[in-house]
């Protein structure tokens, strides 16, 4: 009899998808709808926009001429990738709401390049993202290994895999300003959770700056902006089987001066009840009633540097574009 042979140990497989979502996301959904259209003041939170019509409506705001934040972010990431790279040294890049992760090649470029590069791991709510972002980037980059992981930053940040070797932890897009200021700390001080001694955080956030400027960021002609801002309703339709009609309402978008960020809000154009059957629960708004449903942080290098060092984090590099549009700052973590 032939001996048997054991088989050739497998290779670890280019892609691997963890989901954390299951079942718990449509929960989260109806808690943010019990809490938040049953307050005087109705707000949602805004990771409920990106289902897949959501992200293709927000790929469509980042080409618009009037949001400037995506070209702005992409030319200094352009400007800077080889230095951070080799500051760096990563070996693995986390995303934090990865999306389509098309700034991020612009990185994923100068770690290859530099020869570093093992690991790549999108976190991401929308589980479509996280798929075809994993199957494209194991074609674009041979080698590359890709983790995702679909779910909530704010819940699972536990669940991203130990690092291997050096990793940058990216947060871009100034998707950090989304938060208010106590639970943006809260997300800080849970990053700095996935950071070792010699990793970092790269993080991009919008600046202060003229409201006339940002407002049209937020409010383009074409109605691109509204109709995302509108999106979260069909999201309500189908998912909790609500009977909203997004054209009842008007897309708001204003800069809060005292606290330096934009609100994104709908208003009512009408008074009327909407049932969201799935929770049995009928939401009254009145004539001009408006419900937030975002705010976008624009920052200072003196707001950054405070949020930062009170989540235990201390900034390393300080990066503009020339028209000081938008920074990344590259931090990590102060030694305890
Ligand atoms: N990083 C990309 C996309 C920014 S849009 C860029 O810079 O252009 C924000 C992204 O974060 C979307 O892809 C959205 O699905 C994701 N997101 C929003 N809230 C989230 C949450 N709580 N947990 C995980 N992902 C979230
Ligand atoms: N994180 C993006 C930002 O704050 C998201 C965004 C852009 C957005 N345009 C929007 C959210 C319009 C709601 C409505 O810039």
């Amino acid at each position: 009899m032939e001996p048997l042979t054991p088989p050739p140990p497998l290779a670890e497989p280019a892609v691997r998808i963890d989901s954390h979502l299951e079942g718990a996301d449509e929960r989260s959904l109806a808690d943010d709808v019990l809490d938040g259209l049953t307050r005087p003041f109705k707000e949602l939170p805004p990771k409920h926009f990106y289902d897949e019509r959501g992200a293709e409506l927000f790929d469509r705001i980042c080409e618009l001429p009037e949001y400037y934040p995506t070209r702005a972010e992409r030319s200094i990431l352009q400007e800077q990738a080889e230095e951070l790279a080799r500051l760096t040294g990563a070996s693995e890049l986390v995303e934090l709401g990865s999306g389509t992760a098309a700034k991020t090649r612009v990185l994923l470029d100068a770690l290859h390049e530099a020869g570093t590069l093992v690991r790549y791991v999108p976190v991401d709510v929308t589980e479509q993202m996280v798929r075809a972002c994993a199957e494209e980037l194991t074609e674009e980059y041979p080698g590359l290994q890709v983790h995702g992981v679909i779910g909530d930053f704010e819940r699972h940040l536990d669940r991203v895999p130990p690092a291997v070797g050096r990793r940058v932890v990216a947060f871009l897009g100034g998707t950090i300003g989304n938060f208010p200021p106590g639970s943006r700390r809260r997300v800080l001080r849970q990053i700095r959770r996935l950071l070792g001694p010699s990793d970092y955080l790269l993080m991009g956030t919008d600046l202060v700056k003229d409201p006339e400027v940002l407002e049209a960021a937020y409010d383009d002609p074409q109605g691109v902006t509204a109709e995302f801002n509108r999106n979260v309703l069909r999201v309500l339709n189908r998912e909790l089987d609500a009977g909203f009609d997004p054209q009842d309402f008007d897309h708001v978008a204003l800069f809060d001066r005292q606290h330096e960020w934009i609100e994104m809000r709908l208003r009512a154009r009408r008074a009327h009840t909407t049932l969201v059957r799935a929770l049995d629960l009928p939401v009254r708004f009145e004539a001009g009633e408006e419900m937030r449903t975002e705010i976008s942080a624009k920052f200072t290098h003196q707001r950054l540097a405070g949020d930062l060092s009170a989540a235990g984090l201390q900034l390393v590099r300080w990066l503009t574009d020339p028209e000081q549009l938008f920074a990344l700052s590259l931090s990590r973590r102060v030694a305890s």
